[in-house]
């Protein structure tokens, strides 16, 4: 695939030419027109998606993250991030979720009322080669996923809890992600008692997990 990219880029645009990538991801595109000698603007909803795409161009292009290299034409800098607690606190309740959501590497939920405690899914790659029934799309991707439930508030509590699993029950899923500022003990010990006697996991992440980069393990 960068190979390919790289050959669109070098029969589409001149050495020094701007390329823009209004949906940038970990950054394929860009790394593409830094090897050709383009500049580049990178734009992704993301900040996770954002901190993938700094990394690798530093990692691969060997150019650096850095506000006076930037203004002299052989750095980078990546804008608008990152996210501030305060923040995500002041987004409305409907972009606040999509921010958790899409941090996750999650879909959204296409209704925004009624969507019955689930805010988004989480379609997972690994568990798509075990998943293909008779009647399944050509992916596999409609029979596996897991709900992820979105509360912009500090203390989650157990009534939270308690209605995540009550959509988990009705939607069959063994597995959910729970995203909020943090959690109540009751929150906590709620989530313990799903698993020990009905065998479902609720992951439970908090805001500054994600913000600090701090969740990879959880949703592996
Ligand atoms: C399929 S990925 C792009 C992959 C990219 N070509 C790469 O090489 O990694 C799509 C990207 O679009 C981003 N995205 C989705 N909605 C967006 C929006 N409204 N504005 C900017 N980026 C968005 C997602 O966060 C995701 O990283």
């Amino acid at each position: 695939m960068p190979k390919l990219l790289e050959r669109i880029l070098e029969v589409s645009s001149n050495p020094n030419d701007v390329v823009l990538d209004a949906f940038c991801g970990c950054g394929t595109a860009l790394v593409a027109a830094q090897k050709n000698n383009r500049q580049w603007i990178g734009i992704d909803i993301s900040p996770t998606a954002c901190r993938v795409m700094a990394k690798r161009l530093q990692d691969v292009c060997g150019i650096r993250e850095k506000e006076e290299l930037w203004k002299i034409g052989r750095g980078f800098i990546v804008r608008d991030l990152p996210w501030t607690i305060e923040r995500l606190r002041a987004l409305p309740p409907f972009e606040f979720e999509n921010w958790a959501v899409i941090a996750l590497g999650g879909m959204k939920n296409k209704a925004q009322v009624g969507d019955k405690g689930i805010d988004g899914r989480i379609f997972p790659v690994s568990a798509m080669s075990n998943v293909r029934e008779a009647g399944a799309d050509e992916l596999g991707l409609e029979e596996r996923w897991f709900p992820i439930q979105v509360k912009q508030k500090d203390k989650a509590g157990r009534p939270d809890i308690d209605a995540f699993e009550t959509a988990m029950r009705r939607a069959g899923c063994e597995k959910g992600f729970f995203v909020s500022f943090d959690y109540s003990s009751d929150a906590e010990t709620e989530i313990s008692r799903f698993f020990r006697e009905e065998h479902r996991v609720i992951v439970p992440i908090s805001v500054r997990e994600i913000l600090d980069d701090q969740i990879a393990h959880k949703l592996a």
